[in-house]
């Protein structure tokens, strides 16, 4: 069956689990970092090559800094807890956005779980943290305005982007029924196939992976032909 090589996904709606529980916002973070862990397996174990997880966006710096501490929080936990499966799994992590913007020590232990799991060749594990799909763009632009080219072409661009050297998500799915991309993947999704769902980050299971995956199976992709 046609497995995308890329999947993204927007991990929404932590926060509504947990008021709907009667429980803080946090309590939803650190339910859907489990289903974090269950969808890497379930990818990994399908053969996908690279499955980008949308963590911390460039416009979740306006939320209340308890969250924003809990959520870097719970990040280093996973990070920390994950990283003998990443190496026994083969598996490789890499980042996009501007990881240089976040607190000193949860880039120490970025750049350390980048650094172990370097080597590796399996999956490819990319985490958009503190990512915004148009300041990617303009990241691109001014590193090509300093390499003093002229004439840039799409090829040129695509390697002044974080994914660079990354195939573009043939699907991108996104969970709590919100039906946009919230800066996400703005130039990589150009032909991506879009799922969403009502459930909940912190209820999306495996089971709903693969239906999402089914479901993109069965899509008409046409890329503008006939
Ligand atoms: C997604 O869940 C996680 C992050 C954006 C970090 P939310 O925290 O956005 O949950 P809702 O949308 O408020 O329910
Ligand atoms: C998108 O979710 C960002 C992440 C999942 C990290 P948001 O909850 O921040 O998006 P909006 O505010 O509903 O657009
Ligand atoms: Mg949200």
């Amino acid at each position: 069956m046609d497995i995308p090589k890329h999947i993204a996904i927007i991990m929404d709606g932590n926060g509504r689990w947990a008021r709907k529980r009667n429980l803080p916002r946090l309590s939803g973070h650190r339910e859907g970092v489990k289903r974090v862990e269950e969808i890497i397996r379930s990818a990994n174990a399908l053969g996908v090559a690279v499955l980008t997880l949308y963590a911390f966006s460039t416009e979740n710096w306006a939320r209340p800094a308890t969250e924003i501490k809990g959520l870097f929080g719970l990040l280093k936990i996973f990070l920390r807890k994950k990283i003998k499966e990443f190496k026994k799994n083969n598996l490789r992590l890499r980042v996009i956005g501007d990881v240089t913007e976040l607190p000193e020590d949860v880039v120490k232990e970025i750049n350390s779980a980048v650094d172990i799991t370097a080597g590796n060749t399996g999956m490819i594990l990319n985490v958009a943290l503190n990512y915004g799909g148009r300041q990617e763009i303009v990241n691109a632009v001014n590193k090509i305005i300093g390499t003093g080219i002229k004439d840039v072409k799409e090829e040129t661009f695509k390697k002044y982007i974080y994914t660079a050297g990354l195939p573009d998500p043939e699907l991108i799915i996104r969970t709590s029924g919100e039906n946009r991309i919230s800066n996400f993947l703005l130039w990589q999704s150009a032909y991506s196939e879009f799922y969403t769902t009502d459930i909940l980050w912190p209820d999306f299971k495996k089971h709903d992976f693969l239906n999402a995956i089914s479901e993109y199976q069965k899509r008409v992709k046409r890329f503008g032909g006939l």
